[in-house]
């Protein structure tokens, strides 16, 4: 098989080449990635051998077509996808995230290539603290940044793209990712990165959002079982039962690391923060049989704690810019 992954030198888009190229040594890997900020070809050097790296960008029509039309699968990973960026400059979020999928859409219509699309529950907008409810598959579109209003966009594309010119298509709206490989501005790993350095966490507003944590490694395995065995035209979420609020996650770290669990800043809110994310993923489990493997957060977080001191060179080029940019931003 010979799958086109887009935006494989991010963070989700490497770890799922990663795990493709040790599972599944019959399929062929062309990575398409245009090498934003966020994107960095060393997280692809273990499996350089097995993965061609097309750096383009997925806006390029030609190139899109192309590659596709190479292709039996096309998994889409690419998009802008930090919120507190789109707050700041939304462009890019409209170009990749809407024209950027319009084109792969376009091309997998014409060559008659499978498509899985990779989204966010934050589509679904947010959830008051004390609401019992999670988000299903029915849940009505609400979201709340540039960011999450592109991504749903996307999604909205896909749908149509399916029933209209019946494209063989699958969704996934996944929640919070942790993991090897996530960019330092994200949460988890700049709080992470920031202890390696002594600084204190940084907490936005109280603390009190809460976040549905998942592993990266489960959230690439779901996706494979929705391409396995997924029924076209369908979306299916992906989550792991894993939510906490942003304080109960900076005082695990801080225990891992062994300081106070109240040694920690509150910083200015972000606009508009979206309070509560949960995902009900019980059609994914009854429908495909999947489950997570990593139903422990807090040996999750310490695995991917151990990964970033053991990878200080992967991340320290980009720490002093990205401090640089939170701190002109208050945060
Ligand atoms: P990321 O920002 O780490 O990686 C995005 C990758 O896309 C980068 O390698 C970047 O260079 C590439 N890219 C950006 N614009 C491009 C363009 N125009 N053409 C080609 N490549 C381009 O993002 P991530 O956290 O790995 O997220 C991957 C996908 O998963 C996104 O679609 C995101 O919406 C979705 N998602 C993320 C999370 C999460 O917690 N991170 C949760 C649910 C869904
Ligand atoms: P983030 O990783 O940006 O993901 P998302 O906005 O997609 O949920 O942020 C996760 C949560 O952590 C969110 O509630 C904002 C909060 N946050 C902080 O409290 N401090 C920080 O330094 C950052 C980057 C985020």
């Amino acid at each position: 098989m010979r799958l086109l992954v887009t935006g494989g030198a991010g963070f989700i888009g490497s770890n799922f080449v990663h795990q493709t190229v040790r599972e599944r040594p019959d399929v062929e890997v062309t990575v398409i990635d245009a090498l934003t900020y966020a994107g960095d070809r060393t997280s692809l050097a273990p499996v350089a051998d097995r993965v061609t790296l097309v750096e383009g960008d997925i806006t390029d029509g030609e190139l899109v077509d192309r590659l596709v039309g190479e292709s039996d699968l096309v998994v889409h990973f690419a998009a802008e996808s930090h919120n507190d960026n789109s707050l700041s400059n939304p462009w890019p979020f409209v170009q990749t995230n809407l024209i950027g999928t319009y084109t792969l859409l376009e091309a997998v219509r014409k060559h008659g290539v499978r498509y899985h699309h990779i989204s966010t529950d934050e589509v679904y907008g947010d959830l008051e603290l004390d609401d019992p409810a999670k988000f299903t598959a029915e849940t009505p579109y609400n979201p709340s940044s540039p960011y999450s209003s592109t991504k749903a966009g996307s999604d909205l594309l896909v749908r149509a793209w399916a029933r209209s010119f019946g494209i063989q298509a699958t969704i996934s709206n996944c929640s919070n990712n942790y993991g090897p490989y996530q960019h330092i501005e994200k949460f988890i790993p700049r709080q992470i990165t920031n202890l390696v350095d002594g600084v204190k966490p940084r907490l936005y507003g109280k603390g009190e959002n809460v976040r549905d944590w998942i592993h990266v490694e489960d959230h690439n395995s779901a996706v494979w079982a929705i391409i396995d065995q997924g029924r076209s035209g369908e979306t299916y979420l992906i989550g792991a039962d894993g939510e906490k609020n942003n304080l109960e996650v900076v005082q695990t770290l801080l225990e891992i690391f062994g300081f106070d669990k109240d040694d920690f800043d509150h910083v200015k809110d972000r606009p508009g923060h979206d309070m509560r994310y949960a995902i009900d993923s019980s059609k994914l489990r009854t429908e495909l049989g999947w489950e997570p493997r990593y139903t422990d957060f807090r040996s999750g977080l310490e695995a991917t704690v151990e990964w970033y001191k053991a990878n200080e060179a992967w991340w320290r080029p980009a720490k002093a810019a990205t401090e640089a940019k939170y701190a002109a931003a208050g945060h």
